[in-house]
C-alpha cells in the first residue's frame, strides 16, 4: 500500500451496510479478509461479519465499485458497550482494498461513520490498532485521533487505543 498510490478515477458509491445486504454480499466481504489477516488480526468469521451489535447497521458503511459491484472498502462500526451513557462509538473494523488505498476512500468511510455517530448522539469514538500497523496508525493520526492507552489484548498482540472528540 502506499497513499501515493495515483489517484485513479473509480466510480464508487457509498451505502449503509444493512444486515440483509451483508448476508447478500457476505462473500465481497470475505474476499477482503486476506488483507486483515495479513496484519496479523484474527480472521473474521461469517458469524463475526453478522454478528448484531447495538447500532452496528446505522453505523457501518461500505464503498463500492460500480462497474463490477465489488467492495472497495468498508468500515463496521457499534456503540461501545457498558460506557457511561452509551455515549461511546467503536470501530470495529476498517478496510480499503490495497489497489484502492491513498484516494481518500478510508477518509471517506470515516466521515460517514462520524456523521452517524453524532446522529445517534455518540460523541466520543474510539478504535485500536496494533502498535506495528504503520498505516493505520498514520491514518488515524491525520484524522484527529489521540493515543490514550497501550492494551494488550488476549491474542497477546499490542494494540494503541485511540479516541476522538466527535463534533
Ligand atoms: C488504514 C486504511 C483504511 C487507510 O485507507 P485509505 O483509503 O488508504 O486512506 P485515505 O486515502 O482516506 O487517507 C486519509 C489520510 O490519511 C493519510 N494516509 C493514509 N494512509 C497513509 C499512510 N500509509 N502513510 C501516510 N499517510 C497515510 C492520507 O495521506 C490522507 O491524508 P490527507 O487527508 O492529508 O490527504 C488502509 O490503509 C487499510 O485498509 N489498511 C489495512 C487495514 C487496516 O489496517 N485497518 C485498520 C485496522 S485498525
Amino acid at each position: 500500500m502506499s497513499p501515493s498510490n495515483e489517484s485513479v478515477e473509480i466510480d464508487k458509491s457509498y451505502e449503509l451496510i444493512t444486515r440483509n445486504c451483508m448476508l447478500k454480499t457476505l462473500d465481497l466481504f470475505l474476499a477482503l479478509e486476506s488483507i486483515w489477516t495479513d496484519l496479523g488480526e484474527k480472521e473474521w468469521t461469517e458469524d463475526n461479519f453478522l454478528l448484531d451489535l447495538p447500532l452496528k447497521w446505522n453505523l457501518s458503511f461500505m464503498c463500492k465499485n460500480r462497474s463490477d459491484e465489488s467492495i472497495i472498502g468498508y468500515i463496521i462500526a457499534s456503540q461501545k458497550p457498558g460506557t457511561q451513557n452509551g455515549a461511546i462509538s467503536n470501530v470495529n473494523k476498517i478496510i480499503v482494498d490495497n489497489a484502492y488505498r491513498g484516494n481518500g476512500v478510508g477518509k471517506h468511510l470515516m466521515e460517514l461513520y462520524t456523521q452517524a455517530c453524532l446522529e445517534q448522539g455518540l460523541k466520543k469514538s474510539q478504535l485500536k490498532a496494533l502498535v506495528d500497523n504503520k498505516d493505520a496508525n498514520t491514518f488515524y493520526k491525520k484524522l484527529g485521533y489521540n493515543i490514550i492507552d497501550t492494551v494488550k489484548g488476549t491474542d497477546d498482540l499490542t494494540r494503541y487505543l485511540y479516541e476522538k472528540r466527535l463534533r
